[in-house]
């Protein structure tokens, strides 16, 4: 039987729900990187490290809501502060205890951090960025780096995937970008020869949470440059904030960004996102800080939302201890050494796995000769962030959920401080069936 022959039979409940799903959405799915050939796993339940597919078949899970959950599915403390809090108000329509309480953690934590203005999302937190920094300088034009991403939406959804042919895009709103590759000398060459440039966006530990990871010393390079250029600086930690340290990278590397982007973690695995930064900046949403050009405005019926306040309170004092964050790094590093060294014991070459504390990635192309454990450069940027030879992955997304791995787009993932030494074995156990599997297909 082949490896989709397999995939069909055991995920048969799946299959029948992802019919259904091609007529209610397009593409089958509601979430770009979703998305599955031949179809996505339906998922029921979740606990702890684990989640359970509508056939029972329990996975590993390391899409961790899509990063947001640091702490694993269903955490005593989270679901506590739901539960306790859900009876109480789900949405008061006004200024609440817990928001206040929210965003004090959030200052503890960033060092950036002197004011925040909560939004429903991540996205929403990476537009608000712009448009302050647009209205503090009077600037219109963004640098953004080639592969970065930021959100779905149109000022910055250009530039994350080379492949986009940014469709339904304003030609004005591309206009306003310049996207750069992660090159201190390009960067410098750009804000010394213009004078429009109002920010500069990025993923601080490089695009697609470390899958191209950046040059060394690049954040403090940037933040030299930007603030001889007086261009403002905005860390978009939506996927790093509270994870990779307490600060996120932007403190790990000893900088201070002019504006941070938060989301996933900081709302403990509901909905939401914050924007924390620079007291002068954040204040030009103050009422009171009018001055004559006028306040920006921002609004959201789900800004600090009570429940997403109560389950991000929780989510922050826990990652005010170091302790999850330490655990998952810890647990990370042991998964991608024990990869490298499976993909050498079968002699693999142009497969390596290499990752940041709790996150990883993969990549797997045999037509390079990349070897377990080198970090993949030099390569087209599509292919980079693709992770390889999408007929390998493919084939590998279906083997290892055969085996009962549920890794993020079949190719990355987040560790929590949930998943144990245990289970780091068993997916590595999987993997070695899973390339077996593939080796037999190819
Ligand atoms: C670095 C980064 N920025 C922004 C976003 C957008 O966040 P959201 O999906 O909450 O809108 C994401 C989402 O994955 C992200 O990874």
């Amino acid at each position: 039987m082949s490896l989709e022959q397999q995939y069909r039979q055991r995920f048969a409940g799946s299959a029948v729900l992802a019919e259904r799903a091609y007529q209610r959405f397009p593409g089958g799915a509601t979430h770009d990187g979703r998305y599955a050939d031949p179809f996505p796993l339906f998922m029921e339940r979740a606990n702890g490290p684990y989640k359970w597919d509508v056939d029972d078949n329990r996975m590993i899970d390391y899409w961790c809501g899509h990063g947001a959950l640091l702490l694993g599915h269903g955490h005593p403390a989270i679901v506590a502060a739901i539960t306790q809090q859900a009876p109480v108000a789900t949405h008061l329509g006004a200024s609440h205890r817990l928001e206040l309480e929210w965003a004090d953690l959030i200052v503890e934590l960033i060092p950036a951090a002197e004011r925040v203005r909560f939004t429903a999302s991540g996205s929403e937190a990476t537009t608000l960025a712009l448009r302050i920094a647009r209205a503090a300088t009077g600037k219109n034009t963004l640098i953004r780096f080639a592969g970065h991403f930021h959100g779905w939406h149109d000022a910055l959804a250009p530039g994350a995937d080379p492949d986009d042919p940014n469709r339904g895009v304003l030609p004005s709103t591309l206009d306003s970008l310049i996207i750069l590759p992660t090159d201190l000398d390009q960067v410098a060459a750009t804000l010394a020869t213009r004078n429009d440039i109002a920010a500069v966006i990025l993923e601080p530990t490089g695009a697609s949470y470390g899958s191209i990871p950046l040059p060394a010393d690049f954040l403090v390079g940037l933040r030299e440059l930007t603030h001889r250029y007086g261009v403002i600086m905005i860390a978009d930690e939506v996927v790093t904030g509270f994870r990779v340290t307490p600060g996120g990278a932007c403190a790990r590397a000893g900088v201070l960004p002019d504006l941070v982007c938060l989301a996933k973690i900081v709302a403990g695995g509901l909905p939401g996102g914050a924007l924390a930064g620079r007291a002068e900046l954040l204040d030009l949403l103050a009422h009171d800080e009018c001055g004559p050009r006028g306040r920006i405005r921002q609004q959201g019926t789900f800004n600090a939302n009570p429940l997403s306040a109560a389950a991000g309170i929780a989510m922050l004092r826990a990652v005010a201890t170091g302790e999850p964050g330490a655990v998952a790094a810890r647990r990370g590093t042991m998964l991608v050494q024990m990869l490298n060294e499976l993909f050498r014991s079968y002699c693999l070459q142009g497969w390596t796995a290499f990752g940041d504390g709790s996150i990883f990635h993969l990549f797997v192309d045999p037509t390079t000769d990349l070897v377990p454990g080198e970090i993949p450069r030099n390569l087209p940027l599509a292919t980079l962030k693709r992770g390889g030879d999408p007929r390998l992955l493919r084939l590998l997304r279906m083997a290892l959920h055969l085996n009962g791995v549920d890794l993020m787009r079949g190719r990355s993932g987040f560790v929590s401080a949930v998943h144990s030494e245990e289970d780091i074995h068993a997916t590595i156990a999987a993997m070695a069936a899973a390339i077996e599997l593939v080796m037999r297909e190819i």
